[in-house]
């Protein structure tokens, strides 16, 4: 599973790149205004922190301008992928991007119907959004399960980006239920380190070994 981070901090960025194990990096027109800084400009320097996709979203409505933005937003740097949201025009501007060989990440996916018809317009990645439909009342998770099976029916090799990530137990549930991909808050990243009983165990035995006096270096 590829783990993408969900943020447009890149002294955070920079900093969790260093573990080996960011993957990729999304953002959304939200992340890009709580940067306070010029669109262009924060992707390209994500670009140039992460080798792997970079999700830059489209603002327009209209798949004409959809298509004009996105080319001009995939024209900052190789590894950019054009997010678009999950609407009827959003997908006009994903076959046409899906025709030119540029990447794509349908965003704002709440249903399976809406999953199937993604797929079907070419999308690179689907991203369903596990927590704001746990904010709904719905289980988010259990939405990544039902789009793989219906993925799997058909052989669509759009890939499953668990967005919306709140938790730690929504990554490990969206893995068993087979998402490619998910994105995560950098909060969220961090959580994925910790277990209580790991910090209790690495105490007691580094104070036991502390009792030896020895030293390995
Ligand atoms: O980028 C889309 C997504 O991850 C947003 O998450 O927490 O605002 O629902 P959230």
């Amino acid at each position: 599973m590829q783990l993408f981070l969900d943020t447009t901090d890149t002294a955070v960025l920079a900093d969790l790149v260093k573990t080996g194990l960011v993957d990729g990096v999304t953002t959304n027109p939200t992340l890009i205004a709580k940067s306070g800084r010029p669109m262009a400009e924060v992707i390209a320097e994500i670009c140039g922190l992460v080798e792997g996709p970079v999700s830059a979203e489209a603002v327009a409505t209209d798949a004409e301008t959809m298509i004009k933005e996105g080319r001009k937003l995939a024209d900052i740097a190789g590894n950019v992928v054009v997010k678009l949201p999950l609407t009827r025009d959003g997908l006009i501007a994903c076959a046409a991007f899906a025709a030119d060989g540029i990447a794509t990440n349908v965003t704002l996916c709440f249903s399976v119907a809406q999953a199937l018809l993604a797929a079907k317009a070419g999308a690179t990645y689907v991203s369903p959004f596990v927590g704001r439909l746990d904010d709904h009342g719905a289980d988010g998770c259990a939405l990544i399960g039902d789009i793989r099976t219906v993925y799997d029916n058909y052989g669509f090799d759009t890939e499953i980006l668990a967005a919306s990530v709140r938790t730690a137990d929504h990554v490990a549930r969206c893995a068993e239920l087979g998402a490619d991909c998910a994105t995560l808050p950098p909060n969220v990243f961090e959580a994925l380190f910790k277990h209580p009983l790991t910090d209790k165990g690495l105490e007691a035995f580094l104070s036991d070994w502390a009792k030896t006096g020895q030293t390995i270096l």
